[in-house]
Parts: structure tokens; sequence; C-alpha cells
């Protein structure tokens, strides 16, 4: 076993883990985050996709060790005192879920892309997300909700 401190959601955490466990069964199992979903174990689907130090990964391909001093963050931490990250909302507002299994993936993922670039195109957008996988294939209102988030997020500071 082996030691490890970390920051999740803004929370630090010191745990012992087996030398091969995964990032992710770390995070549901020892933290009870359950939000950041397995889709496939073989990093192909994204629906296991958290930030680990502001940047989108897929949490099944990473090791809990190698996350030591990191600071990830998963789904559970976007809300925030109960009103919904602008992200959520317009996943909520777009119908942009159905099952709903891909969508923290989904989520994760687009908030890497919109803090780490200006305006999206609708290509920019389909290209951030070509390593997540919808199996509801609801692409179409996941393009419009991540639109819809980003105006918001990049929209100047009302005074
Ligand atoms: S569970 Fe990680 S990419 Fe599918
Ligand atoms: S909403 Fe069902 S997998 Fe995407």
């Amino acid at each position: 076993m082996r030691r490890i401190s970390l920051t999740v959601n803004g929370v630090k955490h010191e745990a012992m883990v087996e030398p091969r466990q995964l990032l992710v069964y770390f995070l549901r199992e020892q933290l009870g985050l359950t939000g950041t979903n397995v889709g496939c174990d073989t990093s192909t689907c994204g629906a296991c996709t958290i930030l680990v130090n502001g940047k989108s990964i897929k949490s099944c391909t990473m090791l809990a060790v190698q996350a030591e001093g990191a600071e990830v963050s998963t789904i559970e931490g976007l809300a925030k005192d109960g009103t919904m990250h602008p992200l959520q909302k317009a996943f909520h507002e777009t119908h942009a879920l159905q099952c709903g299994y891909c969508t923290p993936g989904m989520i994760m993922a687009a908030l890497d892309l919109i803090n780490n670039n200006g305006d999206l195109s609708e290509d920019d957008i389909r290209i951030g997300l070509e390593g997540n996988l919808c199996r509801c294939t609801g692409y179409h209102n996941i393009v419009k909700a991540i639109q819809q988030a980003s105006s918001e997020m990049h929209a100047p500071a009302s005074t």
C-alpha cells in the first residue's frame, strides 16, 4: 500500500491505496464520488473524465498514486451552494442528456474545453469531445448545451 495526498473538489484527502489502483476506482470506492462513471475501463468512452490540475483526463487511464499532490475536480464539485454550474444548467435546459451515463464525463471534458479556449465553433466542440462517446447518440443537443454554457461563461461580467 502507498500513502497519497491530494485535493478533490477543494477538500484535502490522505489515503492508503494499492499501487495498481486506478484513479477512477479511488474516487468512486474510497471517496464515494460515484458521479464519475466507468463505461469501458479501456480509455475509449470518456465516461470517467475528470480534471486533474485543470486538464481533462480519463480517470481510468491514471493510477491513484499518480495523482499525488494533484488538484482533482469531479462533477460533484461543480454546483455551488445549490446552484448549478452553467454547464449543468445548459445541459438541463437544452435536453442534452437521455440516460445520463455519459453526462458527467461530457461536462468535465467540456469544462476543460471552455476554460482553455476562446470562442468555440461547433466544429471545435465536436473535435474537442471526440474522446467522449454518448451511447444514446444525443450529440446535437450536447453541442448546443456547450455552446450555450460557453457564451455564458465567456460573457463579460455585468457591473
Ligand atoms: S471508463 Fe474511462 S474511458 Fe471509458
Ligand atoms: S445520454 Fe446516454 S450515454 Fe449519453
